[in-house]
């Protein structure tokens, strides 16, 4: 089983060289679910080949569609013509909390959709409500049974609404706007997320004759059409991989240059790591890290896009135990994403937690290598980071959630002079 995996890091190891940034997880995972709203074939380039887009191509399989990956080319083909029921049940539906962005396009194209709770990690309790609201709110019902629930229509389509988010929800935006595409009429999406994703979704659906606007501000407007077709789609670079490859550098005080990235993508995340003191030159498409003073510590507060990004509170939470001063880290979204701080303390660092929302941060402090479980897969990699700048040997379990969100992470670190050993 992939969860019995572990890593043996050796920390101290200077880094050195160029890291590329992948295509983005949190955009393939939205593509792969719109492939549902037509019958025509997708060619995906720049896809992320990890355990979380491969979960997602199982499920698109087992509803039907056919597959074909290129691993070297970095491409996947989606023949989504073969999907004839809205059926999601099972395993893979429970592990996979993204496998709810498929409910939607199921429901606008079969009317009709059985669904097992969708899974996904223990950064907090992962509702649907919004979702299921906004399905309702467009004229679906809805049955509940002790496993899942059975989403349904009594008419030919949904009708577009105007739906106002009470909370703003990145899947939620994805999911409505992408069932929005085929209803009847106009549908209004108030208070919505702003990440880059969000976008880069909407441009590929209007590339295809959807007709979208206001993706990526707080309002997006979709005018349903009958159908749209399909055509080539390149994943943009994950701004979460960019983000925590700029941390690693810093926590490593290495050199190394992150290539084929969007800096504009980082948000928040820039002006804070100028405040405190970090390095870097920010190049087109690329980002350097250098070395410098002694990190400042410097206090945040986790917002949606463009704020600082929750994704990256981990590594940055880390990164704070190696800076000069005191630092309040304030995870807004999320109540269980910074319960990881109890094994970075066990290493040696200086996390005092306030609340589930609130941690403080004392730096700077030695860490030494212990035996680490990830309980996420961004707890995970800044467990992967500690485990580098530690003393001695940090041993990592349960490497399944690395895997979900970083492809051949090992392999990819080990080139810029990392020591980490995958054990089977
Ligand atoms: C997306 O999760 C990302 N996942 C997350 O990345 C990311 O951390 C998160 O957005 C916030 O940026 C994907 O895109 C697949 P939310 P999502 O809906 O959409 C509440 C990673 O590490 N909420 O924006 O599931 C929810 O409880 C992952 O790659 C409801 O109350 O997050 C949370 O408090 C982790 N009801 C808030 O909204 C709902 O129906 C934001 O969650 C839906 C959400």
């Amino acid at each position: 089983m992939k969860s019995e995996q572990k890593f043996k890091i050796k920390g101290g190891q200077e880094l050195k060289g160029e890291i590329r940034v992948n295509g983005a997880k949190n955009s393939a995972l939205k593509i792969l679910a719109s492939t549902v709203l037509t019958d025509q074939e997708i060619i995906i380039k720049n896809f992320p080949f990890i355990e979380d887009t491969q979960r997602m191509l199982e499920l698109l399989e087992k509803l039907g569609a056919k597959i074909k990956q290129n691993k070297e080319k970095k491409e996947v083909i989606v023949s989504p013509g073969g999907i004839k029921n809205g059926r999601l049940k099972g395993e893979l539906v429970e592990r996979l909390r993204a496998s709810i962005l498929l409910v939607g396009p199921l429901l606008a194209k079969f009317g009709e959709v059985n669904m097992t709770y969708p899974g996904g990690c223990l950064i907090g309790k992962r509702p649907i409500d919004i979702f299921l609201d906004g399905f309702k709110k467009m004229g679906a019902k809805i049955e509940w049974s002790d496993k899942g629930f059975k989403v349904f229509l009594n008419k030919s389509k949904l009708t577009g609404e105007t739906i106002f988010f009470p909370k703003i929800t990145v899947t939620g935006t994805e999911a409505l706007m992408m069932t929005a595409v085929l209803a009847e009429g106009k549908t209004v999406l108030k208070n919505c997320a702003m990440e880059p994703e969000i976008k880069s979704l909407a441009d590929y659906l209007n590339k295809n004759g959807a007709d979208i606007n206001g993706a990526g501000t707080p309002t997006i407007t979709i005018k349903g059409v009958d159908k749209i077709s399909a055509g080539t789609f390149e994943v943009i670079p994950d701004r979460i991989e960019t983000g925590t490859f700029i941390m690693m550098g810093l926590a490593c005080k290495s050199e190394i240059t992150i290539t084929n990235c969007i800096p504009d993508h980082l948000g928040a995340i820039l002006p804070v790591l100028k405040k405190n003191g970090a390095n870097l030159e920010i190049g087109k498409d690329f980002i350097r890290v250098k070395k410098g003073k002694m990190l400042r510590a410097v206090s945040v507060s986790t917002h949606e896009y463009p704020g600082f990004a929750t994704d990256l509170q981990p590594p940055y939470t880390l990164l704070m135990t190696q800076a000069n001063g005191v630092s309040l880290i304030h995870e807004t979204i999320f109540e269980g994403r910074l319960f990881f701080t109890d094994q970075l303390n066990t290493m040696g660092s200086a996390i005092v937690m306030c609340d589930p929302h609130r941690v403080v941060v004392s730096g700077p402090t030695g860490l030494y290598g212990k035996t680490l479980t990830s309980p996420d897969l961004r707890a995970g990699i800044t467990m992967v980071l500690a485990g580098m700048i530690a003393f001695g040997e940090t041993t990592i379990e349960n490497i399944y959630q690395i895997d979900r969100g970083y492809e051949d992470i090992d392999g990819r670190l080990n080139s810029l002079g990392a020591s980490i050993e995958r054990i089977k």
